[in-house]
């Protein structure tokens, strides 16, 4: 029989609501090759929730259009307990920060948690410590894959070279799909900053507000999540973060400012572009220096033939250094964003608790024999 384990997924925009159709359509998969079968008896947008003991996700978009009902994650709790069900995981599909303080009411309660949202591992160091104890103490699991290049094997790839005491050098990298696509371009083409910029809009590669690319905030996220991932104390103001905006164009214009405004990127980034060596491209990278602990978040000038240089569409490249490696990086490339992707590597993270909820059961149901 399968071990059904019981999801309560929070959010179901572009990740949320793919991860329910990739569950729907692997559901027999799952079931059958790895004997669990995956149930959402809760699933919330920000306002309401619908809830229903059974769980199987097949109808779910018309349930919770006809059935869903404001919500507390109190109420959530108080369901699950009351309906008795077991082996929870709670899934972070938002990007809200108020979901984050109930992580830890949700871990005591009896909740693993999947995370593709990054704030949880961006807030400050006393959080981030406050809950892996936590964890611990209710031996719980809490898996973000994808909080670095969505579904590519970034912070796995980290995570087990770190867990068998391989020394991790340094991190280079080019963490942005939007800034991927940007440069890339930029590189090899005789068009001004400002109409790549206004392409990557609208191909939908950028944030609405382009400028949250621009900030070189989120790379900087990327990059913290890496360095606490390998057990480095930083906090985000230790991050340098050379912003693409400018000083009479940035985040403190209006929305219509910027629009009109865009122009301005042009002179500067064309003096970048033509002032390289021969034979150089221009890339946005993030770099972490373990020994130093110095994280930068910076445009370069890249060799054109070097793996960063030779970049195209708005795939990540991560290099990762290590001391076994030596001056030849492991690397980490292919797309970084994308609901598909993104959602797959949730379902991955899942499906890593389940196998370890049905080991634990194993070795609880044979020593009760
Ligand atoms: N999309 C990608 O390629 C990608 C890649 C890697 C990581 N991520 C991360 O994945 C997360 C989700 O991204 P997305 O693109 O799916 O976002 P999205 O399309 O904007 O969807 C967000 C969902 O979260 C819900 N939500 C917001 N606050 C909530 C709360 N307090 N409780 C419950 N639900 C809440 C929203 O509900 P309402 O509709 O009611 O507001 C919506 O359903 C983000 O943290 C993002 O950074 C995304």
């Amino acid at each position: 029989m399968s071990l059904r384990i019981n999801i309560v997924l929070f959010g179901i925009g572009n990740v949320g609501s793919t991860l329910l159709a990739q569950a729907i359509e692997s559901q027999n998969f799952f079931r059958q090759r790895y004997g669990i079968d995956l149930r959402f008896p809760v699933i919330t947008n920000s306002t309401v929730a619908f809830f229903e003991k059974d769980g199987n996700p097949n109808q779910w978009e018309v349930n919770f259009e006809r059935s869903a009902v404001p919500f507390s994650v109190d109420d959530i709790i108080d369901y699950v307990k009351t309906q008795q069900l077991e082996n929870l995981v709670a899934v972070d599909a938002t990007a809200s920060a108020e979901l984050v303080r109930s992580y830890l009411p949700l871990v005591q309660n009896g909740f693993h948690l999947v995370a593709a949202s990054k704030i949880a591992n961006t807030l400050h160091g006393e959080f981030y410590d406050q809950l892996r104890k936590t964890l611990a103490k209710f031996d719980r699991q809490f898996l973000y894959r994808t909080n670095v290049g969505a579904g590519l094997p970034v912070i796995n790839t980290l995570a087990d070279l770190h867990r068998v005491g391989e020394k991790i050098t340094q991190i280079r990298g080019v963490f942005s799909g939007s800034l991927s696509y940007i440069f890339n371009r930029f590189g090899r083409e005789d068009l001004s900053f400002s109409q790549i910029l206004q392409a990557a809009e609208k191909a939908g590669y950028t944030e609405p507000d382009s400028r949250e690319d621009l900030s070189g905030n989120d790379v900087a996220r990327k990059l913290l999540v890496l360095a606490r991932e390998l057990g480095l104390s930083i906090e985000w103001n230790d991050i340098s973060i050379h912003s693409l905006l400018l000083p009479d164009l940035n985040e403190k214009n209006s929305k219509q400012e910027y629009a009109i405004g865009k122009e301005l990127l042009d002179g500067p980034y064309r003096i970048a572009k033509l002032t390289q060596t021969d034979g150089h491209v221009l890339r946005y990278i993030g770099q972490l220096d373990v020994a130093s602990k110095k994280l930068e978040v910076k445009l370069v000038s890249e060799p054109e033939s070097s793996p960063l240089g030779r970049l195209t569409g708005a795939d990540n490249l991560v290099e990762i250094y290590t001391e076994s490696y030596g001056q030849n990086p492991i690397v980490v490339q292919g797309a970084g964003a994308g609901k598909a992707v993104t959602a797959r590597g949730v379902l991955s993270d899942i499906l890593k608790i389940a196998e370890s909820v049905k080991r634990t059961e194993a070795v609880w149901n044979k020593a009760t024999v």
